[in-house]
C-alpha cells in the first residue's frame, strides 16, 4: 500500500516503516552529554550539570535523568522534573506521533500504551515513567505484527486530517492485545476516549473489526 506526500512523492509502507525503525534506532540509549537547558553549557557528566546548577543557577531546579523502556528498548533521557512524557516524546525524543491537542486529557490524541494499558502522555509526568513498559505510535508502526491494522486503517479510510488517527491505532492496539475479536460494540467503548473533529468514527470499528479478522488468519476480501 502506498500513499501520495506530495508532488512526485510516494511514501510505501514499507518505506514508512523504515523510517519509523530508524527514528527507533537512533534514540541514545546512554547519556553522552548533559546540556543545561538554562545556559545551553554542555558537561559530560550528571555531576558536572548539578554542580553547574548549584554555581550558576541556585535555586532553580535541575534536569533529572530517567530510564524509560520505550518501544522495546532501554533509553536516558535528560528532563525538567515538571515535562510530561508526551514533551519529552515530542521534544527530546523525536517521536512527534504522540500528538498534542487539547493537553487536558480529553481528546486521547496523545495515547501510549503503558505497562499494557492505554494511558494519555500529556497527564503523566515522565518521572513517573520510569522502568515502565511505554508503547508509542512509532513501536506499533515498526511491528510488522500490526501492518495489518495499519493497513485496514488505510483500506477503510479512518482518517481525514489525520491529526487524531495515531491515538486511535494506539488504543485499537491496546484493544486487540487484550481481546483478539473485539465486537463493534467493544470497539467502540474502547475508542470512547479518542476524540475526532473530523467525525470519522464509524470506520474505526469497522478497521479494527476486519484487522482482528486479517491477524487470526481470515483474510480479507477485495
Ligand atoms: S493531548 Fe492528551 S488527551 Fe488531548
Ligand atoms: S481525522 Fe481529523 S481530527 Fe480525526
Amino acid at each position: 500500500m502506498e500513499s501520495k506526500i506530495g508532488a512526485g512523492m510516494t511514501l510505501t509502507q514499507e518505506a514508512a516503516q523504515r523510517r519509523v525503525a530508524d527514528i527507533i534506532s537512533a534514540i541514545p540509549v546512554v547519556l553522552t552529554e548533559y546540556r543545561c537547558p538554562l545556559c545551553a553549557r554542555v558537561f559530560p557528566g550528571y555531576s558536572g550539570l548539578r554542580e553547574h546548577y548549584e554555581a550558576e543557577h541556585a535555586g532553580a531546579i535541575a534536569p533529572i535523568v530517567v530510564m524509560l523502556m520505550l518501544n522495546g528498548k532501554g533509553c536516558e533521557v535528560l528532563i525538567e522534573p515538571h515535562w510530561t512524557l508526551k514533551r519529552t516524546l515530542q521534544f527530546r525524543l523525536g517521536l512527534t506521533g504522540t500528538k498534542h491537542m487539547c493537553d487536558k486529557g480529553v481528546c486521547g490524541s496523545c495515547t501510549v500504551i503503558m505497562d499494557g494499558r492505554p494511558v494519555l502522555a500529556c497527564q503523566i509526568l515522565t518521572a513517573e515513567c520510569e522502568g515502565r513498559d511505554i508503547q508509542t505510535i512509532e513501536g506499533i508502526a515498526a511491528d510488522p505484527k500490526w501492518k495489518p491494522l495499519i493497513d485496514a486503517y488505510c483500506r477503510w479510510d479512518a482518517m481525514q486530517c489525520g491529526y487524531c488517527t495515531t491515538g486511535f491505532l494506539v488504543t485499537a492496539k491496546a484493544l486487540l492485545d487484550r481481546n483478539p475479536n473485539p465486537t463493534e460494540r467493544e470497539c467502540r467503548e474502547a475508542l470512547a476516549g479518542n476524540i475526532c473533529i473530523c467525525g470519522t468514527y464509524p470506520r474505526h470499528s469497522q478497521a479494527i473489526i476486519e484487522a482482528a479478522a486479517a491477524m487470526s488468519g481470515g483474510g480479507v476480501d477485495g
